[in-house]
């Protein structure tokens, strides 16, 4: 089958990032949020990120012929034509089977529905459809435009066609895409969250301050980001619900939360996106390390 149209459930930070992936590349997209703010606010964010890539003249087309393939909707009905659905709300599974269950008898039988989750089983959110067989996980990294990787994810009822349509549709989204099944945290976040959780552990036990470690980490790695900043980046409170959906399903301390993690998000700081993490970031020019606020804490 050929994806024309894409629906995108969602207008955050990843939704909007799956919007312009997609809209740049040539589809045509239509993006669902429950008020006409949130597209507002992700379609400013759109524009701002083309812009950047347009003055680097990195863009085969003006950008206002990319933004021009882009709609926001506030209705469900809106989504009936679409040939995939990339659903991108957030982390939680009550939520997302409520969401898909609405839209699978609006949406055209065929259509594919995808769903962004980092952690959630792609299973479990699928039998809240009719669809199973055409039903995948695709998991984009933020920031989306930056990030050349999407996991393509299949669960033991996807259709071989469907899977390869998507991992297709992956890379025409100027993505490398990889292979993956549904295991809790899929390859990416697998890896990724005990390496963040084993740099809190190592600051609790005070290892290092948070510029050396992230120092440390950037320097002596070649990593483009220290484990603070980056768990800044991708907000200590989706870390924190990964940690919850994959310490569930593994029982193993390498995936438990850091108490210091936990008490963080009680206390609403959530990183660069409101503010306020393992770095202060009233100036994103100039992040700074917490250690004097978190060391109660710490130790
Ligand atoms: N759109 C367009 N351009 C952007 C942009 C955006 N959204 N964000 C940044 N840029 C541009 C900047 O303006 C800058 O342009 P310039 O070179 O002209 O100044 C350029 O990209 C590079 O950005 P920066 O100078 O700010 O910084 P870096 O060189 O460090 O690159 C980065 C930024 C690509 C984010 C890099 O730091 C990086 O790769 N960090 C790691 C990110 C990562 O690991 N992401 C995965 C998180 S895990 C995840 O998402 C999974 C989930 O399930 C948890």
């Amino acid at each position: 089958m050929e994806i024309k149209k894409v629906g995108v459930l969602g207008c955050g930070l990843m939704g909007s990032g799956i919007a312009q992936v997609c809209a740049t590349a040539g589809f045509d997209v239509i993006s669902l949020e429950i008020e006409q703010k949130y597209i507002d606010k992700g379609f400013a964010g759109i524009r701002k990120s083309l812009d950047k890539f347009s003055a680097k003249g990195t863009l085969k087309e003006p950008v206002d012929q990319i933004v021009a393939r882009l709609k926001g909707t506030t209705r469900k009905e809106d989504l009936a034509n679409c040939d995939i659905i990339i659903e991108a709300i957030i982390e939680n599974l009550d939520e997302k089977r409520k969401i898909f269950a609405s839209i699978d008898p609006i949406v055209k039988a065929d259509a594919i529905f995808a769903s962004n989750t980092s952690s959630i089983s792609i299973t479990e959110t699928m039998t809240a459809t009719k669809r199973p067989d055409r039903f995948v996980g695709l998991h984009f990294f933020n920031p989306v435009p930056l990030m050349k990787l999407v996991e393509v994810i299949r669960t033991i009822a996807t259709s071989n066609d469907v899977y390869e349509t998507v991992y297709e549709f992956g890379k025409k989204l100027g993505k490398s895409p990889v292979r993956t099944s549904d295991q809790t945290g899929f390859i990416v976040n697998r890896l990724l969250v005990p390496y963040l959780l084993d740099a809190v552990r190592a600051y609790e036990e005070g290892v290092g301050s948070i510029s050396d470690i992230d120092a440390a980490m950037k320097l002596g790695c070649g990593y483009p980001m220290g484990p603070f900043t980056l768990l800044d980046f991708v907000g200590l409170d989706t870390t924190y619900y990964i940690t919850d959906v994959m310490f569930d399903e593994f029982k193993e301390k390498r995936f438990a939360s850091p108490s210091l993690l936990k008490r963080m998000v009680m206390a609403g700081w959530y990183g660069k996106k409101n503010g306020k993490g393992f770095y202060d970031w009233s100036n994103p020019e100039n992040p700074l390390p917490q250690d004097a606020a978190l060391r109660g804490l710490a130790k």
